[in-house]
């Protein structure tokens, strides 16, 4: 498997998130994700990996260290001026409108992204261009054909499938996923793969993944960081992290 070569589109510097209390739950961590790259994030129960993704995209302020995107420094940014720089993460099911159809909840999306720059005497050309984003979106997921089904009836895997739409709504460089996998039934989980899988590819971005499926994160990722108590622990193509003694040790007593 080939390993991105390109430019940092996302770096963090001794990244750490300290609650009140002293408790580190975010030690220090140092990554870089590569133009073109899938980076899996595993690590076990409570390792600190979604609030490693809380201090990325802005929701949580770091406590020390530095997030920079794009090559621009925003470890102070608000969450959604980082989202205009490129920085997507996946919504979670509770921002899904369920009585509104797949087609809308995507329009919405894209407009919510575009709507800053709409002009009225456009708006008949504008409502266009949000429709054409909507369904390009809608097909990279594969839901094309579900645009008229209403949000709340979709099966689970369909509903991350619609998740990862709105995700791409935003024309994000940088896309992080947070366990698109939960929830989803076993024989669904192979289609969901081959959509992540496409990310890549259809938006020329970067992905950065925590997954708990090993198999699912090996088939995907580029190269695999581990976190440990907050700590990073390794990060390196997957044969080099899973075969180290480390890494092995850290996931004694959980599933591999
Ligand atoms: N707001 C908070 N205040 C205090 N502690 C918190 C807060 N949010 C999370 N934690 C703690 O930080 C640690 C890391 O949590 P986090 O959700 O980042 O882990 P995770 O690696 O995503 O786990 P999982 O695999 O279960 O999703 C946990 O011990 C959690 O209890
Ligand atoms: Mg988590």
């Amino acid at each position: 498997m080939a390993t991105a070569t390109g430019p940092a589109v996302l770096a963090t510097a001794g990244l750490t998130w300290r609650v009140d209390g002293g408790v580190t739950i975010v030690d220090a961590v140092s990554i870089e994700l590569r133009a073109g790259e899938f980076l899996g994030v595993i690590g076990p129960n409570g390792a600190g990996k979604t609030s490693l993704f809380n201090l990325i995209t802005g929701l949580r302020a770091a406590t020390a260290g530095s997030v920079h995107l794009l090559g621009t420094e925003v470890t102070r940014l608000a969450p959604h001026r980082r989202a205009r720089l490129g920085l997507g993460r996946t919504f979670q099911a509770s921002s899904v409108f369920p009585s509104l159809s797949v087609r809308e909840n995507v329009r919405l999306a894209v407009q919510a992204y575009q709507g800053g720059s709409l002009r009225l005497w456009r708006s008949a050309q504008a409502f266009r261009a949000v429709a054409e984003r909507a369904d390009e979106c809608l097909a990279t997921v594969g839901l094309h054909d579900r645009g008229e089904q209403r949000a709340g009836t979709l099966a689970h895997g369909e509903k991350r499938k619609l998740e990862i739409a709105l995700l791409l709504a935003g024309s994000p460089k940088v896309m992080l996923l947070d366990e698109p996998m939960a929830g989803v039934a076993a024989e669904d989980v192979p289609e969901l793969v081959e959509v992540i899988r496409g990310l890549v590819g259809h938006t020329g971005g970067a992905v950065l993944m925590v997954e708990h499926h090993m198999d699912v994160i090996l088939g995907l990722a580029d190269r695999l960081a581990v976190m440990h108590h907050g700590a990073l622990l390794a990060c390196d193509t997957p044969d080099v992290v899973m075969a180290n003694a480390v890494v092995q040790e850290a996931y004694l007593g959980e599933q591999l």
